[in-house]
């Protein structure tokens, strides 16, 4: 069998770097061959996470860069076809929802390669969010959807696609994280940070919706004042770094830091008191984590984070920052616990439905 994986982005390798594992150990006589875009090409964004994800040099890099969405995806799909056409693969397999995942999906729908998505069926109902467009093109074309939450089936259906090729499989994001556990909790990086275990709020923003206009500066704002209740370490996406070239954040307790490589970065979520983000992946890993977690957006395509406890949406609101103190003071008994199939395993159930009636 020959499987053609495509990567971009940071979240992408984390979702997928279990997939291609399990696959290989599965089909050891396969061809197993990991295009990387090129979307994410800084090597903090990009080289650090593969060789810590322990995934393999990828076969074929497109060196895409970034663009605006149409050039971006344009050049991806440019440059994937004759790579899919001299791969010639049995099944592509796609991640998440990014320009990247939307790209490759439509040059493999049109070349009549089967697609595999992973983290299919995940909607915020915002058609003005890229990853929402990005998410139903997937869906749509693809022939084999891995959902990680119930939610997603519903969602699958009222676009009309069959439960044929719906297949329950859990969260290969989390398989990542349950994989590096013991590596990211002795990693320690609240210490060389200057930072106390449990008593620091750690935040990431990189969505356009709040830092490509003039949400960003409340929000820096916002942090400024939130870092005199307690320290804020804020590793800064190169995209938010762009926008905040003009920005003084002017406050002792703010620790801004380059991005920071998948250790690191999770050795400071499980360690710090709260998270702030705008970021779908670090909703997740928080839950599984059970860190409380204040998501700077009107809405989620992963409501299951908040049903479990551990996530709250505050809007996508700089001011709502000031309510974080009191809602941790007023946090009520410790969640439940991560989902269903949250469990270290949603690859090796991958690559049990794709591997199904071939010989073991
Ligand atoms: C992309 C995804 C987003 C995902 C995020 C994870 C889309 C539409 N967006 O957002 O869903 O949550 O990745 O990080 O696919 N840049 C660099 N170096 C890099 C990469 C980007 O400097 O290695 C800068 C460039 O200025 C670029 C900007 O960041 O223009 C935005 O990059 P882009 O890949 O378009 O989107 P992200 O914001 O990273």
């Amino acid at each position: 069998m020959r499987i053609v994986y495509v990567v971009g982005t940071r979240p992408n390798f984390v979702k997928t770097a279990p997939v291609i594992g399990a696959l290989r150990e599965r089909l050891p006589a396969g061809r197993h061959a990991i295009v990387h875009t090129g979307q994410h090409y800084d090597r903090l964004m990009s080289e650090v996470f593969l060789e810590e994800l322990g995934v393999p040099a990828p076969d074929h890099m497109l060196e895409v860069g970034s663009g605006s969405h149409a050039a971006m995806t344009a050049r991806t799909m440019e440059r994937l076809e004759p790579v899919l056409l001299e791969e010639n693969p049995d099944l592509l397999i796609v991640p998440g929802d990014v320009n990247s995942t939307l790209a490759a999906v439509l040059v493999g729908v049109k070349l009549g390669i089967p697609v595999a998505h992973v983290e299919s069926g995940l909607r915020s109902f915002d058609m003005t969010m890229p990853e929402e467009v990005n998410r139903i093109v997937a869906d749509r074309f693809s022939e084999l959807l891995f959902l990680h939450s119930e939610e997603a089936v519903e969602n699958l259906r009222a676009e009309g696609i069959p439960d044929e090729r719906m297949h329950m499989v859990g969260n290969t994001m989390i398989d990542t994280l349950v994989a590096l556990e013991g590596r990211f909790r002795a990693a320690g990086a609240a210490a060389r940070l200057g930072v106390e275990p449990g008593a620091y709020a750690l935040v990431t923003l990189h969505r356009p919706a709040l830092v490509d206009g003039p949400l960003l500066p409340q929000t820096v704002e916002q942090l400024a004042a939130l870092a005199h209740e307690m320290p804020v370490v804020f590793p800064v996406h190169p995209r938010t770094r762009k926008m905040m070239e003009d920005i003084e954040p002017g406050s002792p307790g703010l620790l801004l830091t380059d991005p920071l490589g998948y250790l690191d970065f999770l050795s400071l979520v499980a360690d710090a008191g709260a998270v702030l983000t705008d970021s779908g992946g670090i909703q997740e890993e928080t839950t599984y984590l059970g860190v409380p977690c204040f998501t700077l957006r009107d809405n989620t395509e992963r409501p299951v984070t908040v049903r479990a406890g551990t996530n709250t949406l505050l809007g996508l609101d700089p001011a709502a920052i000031a309510t974080i103190p009191t809602a941790l003071s007023e946090r009520g008994p410790a969640p439940s616990g991560p989902p269903p199939l949250w469990d270290g395993r949603a690859a090796e159930r991958i690559a049990d439905v794709i591997t199904k009636g071939l010989p073991r």
